[in-house]
């Protein structure tokens, strides 16, 4: 096994890292305790190509591999959790699902200004009552011939008001349950298509998350991707690429926690030295360090087997519970070696350890990703 990046993976990594420290770290306190979407940002981010990562360059991607794209994600989250869930979301739930489901007209029209960051999307599956469920979708998309009558709501939606496209899961024939589901691509502005109201949230509070309400939509059919009833696998498929990119999210939330701890815990001195000399202090760096390590080897391991052709619903799943947890010990840690510093704002410690709780909820919360590890395994 090669545990050595190439010249374009670090390459991307340290592009990625210079972009967090110059442009994302200065208004980030600010972004977070007023709730201003990254709008600048993201379109800088567009512009280095990092919104469709992995897409192929005809289509206007970066062509790159899914290890690029974890350690871009690391990076990015070690600053902001809130542009990063956009990156996500942008290259793993949209640009992916459109390059690999979507036909050659919906990649033209759509993927091309998606992956060139000059749109971007929202991928809606979870409703009122089906987060987790989500074979239970009551949004309906009833076939009238040419076109399919979109109604009901969609809640959680990450990019909900910013998005330009949105890729919706609704269900059409009720008998077939999930296999009678589809995939349909809307876009903001059509007739019945209402966005509610901004979610005030505990974290990735930069980030814009919104219910969507659809009304006697029309969809044209050629706005459904692939067969009649594919909905639903469309959706399974490609949040196990997503929980890839919400594993890297956790593992740079944890990380930027642990780095900002480690260096306070050289500076800090107590007790006549440095804390760091205190083993008190010194066992928690260590422990963080360790399951940061099993969390980025856990990412890696996932993306590699994307990268391969090999099966990654396990893999992934089995990086998003270890990473996001990890976030979530290793926030509430550095928040401890800050001690009082790391409950207020300027030690950024106490935002990432709000930023964390998400990474164990979205995409599938942790239980959902035993159940998805558990019924691999007992399958093989
Ligand atoms: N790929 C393809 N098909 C899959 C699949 C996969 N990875 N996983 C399941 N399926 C198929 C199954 O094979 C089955 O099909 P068949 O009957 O034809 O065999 C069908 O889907 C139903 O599977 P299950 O019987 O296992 O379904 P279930 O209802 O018991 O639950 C689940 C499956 C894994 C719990 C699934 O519902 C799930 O992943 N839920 C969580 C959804 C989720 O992640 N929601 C978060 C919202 S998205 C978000 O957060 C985006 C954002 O904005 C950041």
């Amino acid at each position: 096994m090669n545990f050595e990046f190439n010249e374009e993976q670090l390459a991307v990594r340290d592009a990625a890292r210079d972009f967090a420290k110059n442009v994302l770290l200065p208004g980030v306190i600010e972004r977070d305790e007023k709730q201003i979407f990254p709008k600048e940002e993201v379109k800088q981010l567009g512009e280095l190509g990092f919104l469709g990562m992995m897409v192929d360059p005809k289509y206007g991607g970066g062509g790159m591999d899914t290890v690029s794209y974890v350690l871009a994600m690391e990076e990015i989250s070690k600053i902001d959790a809130s542009t990063s869930v956009v990156m996500s979301v942008n290259n793993s739930l949209v640009c992916w699902g459109l390059e690999k489901y979507g036909s050659e007209e919906q990649k033209q029209k759509y993927l091309v200004p998606l992956a060139k960051g000059e749109i971007i999307g929202a991928f809606c599956l979870s409703e009122p009552e089906a987060g987790s469920d989500a074979t239970s979708q009551k949004t309906t998309a009833i076939d009238k011939g040419d076109h399919y009558l979109l109604n009901g709501t969609k809640n959680w939606i990450t990019n909900g008001n910013t998005a330009s496209v949105y890729l919706v899961i609704a269900q059409t024939h009720a008998e077939k349950k999930h296999k009678g589901i589809n995939a349909l691509i809307i876009e903001k502005g059509m007739d019945g298509f209402v966005v509610g109201p901004k979610e005030n949230k505990l974290g990735i509070r930069g980030s814009d998350t919104h219910s969507l309400m659809f009304q006697d939509v029309k969809v044209p059919k050629e706005n459904r991707i692939g067969d009649d009833g594919f909905g639903f696998s469309f959706a399974m498929k490609v949040l196990s690429g997503g929980r890839i990119g919400i594993a890297s999210q956790a593992l740079g939330i944890a990380s930027g926690a642990y780095e900002l701890a480690l260096a306070y815990s050289k500076e800090r001195k107590a007790f006549g030295t440095e804390i760091s000399n205190h083993q008190a202090i010194a066992f928690k760096l260590a422990d963080m360090a360790t399951e940061i390590e099993a969390a980025r080897l856990l990412c890696l391991k996932a993306a590699s087997d994307k990268d391969n052709g090999r099966e990654y619903d396990i893999s992934g799943a089995m990086a998003k519970v270890f990473a996001s947890e990890t976030a979530m010990k290793t926030t509430v840690e550095a928040i401890q070696v800050h001690g009082g510093y790391g409950f207020v704002k300027e030690y950024h410690v106490e935002r990432l350890m709000r930023d964390a709780k998400i990474t164990q909820i979205y995409e599938g919360t942790s239980e959902i990703q035993r159940i998805v590890i558990s019924r691999g395994l007992l399958k093989q």
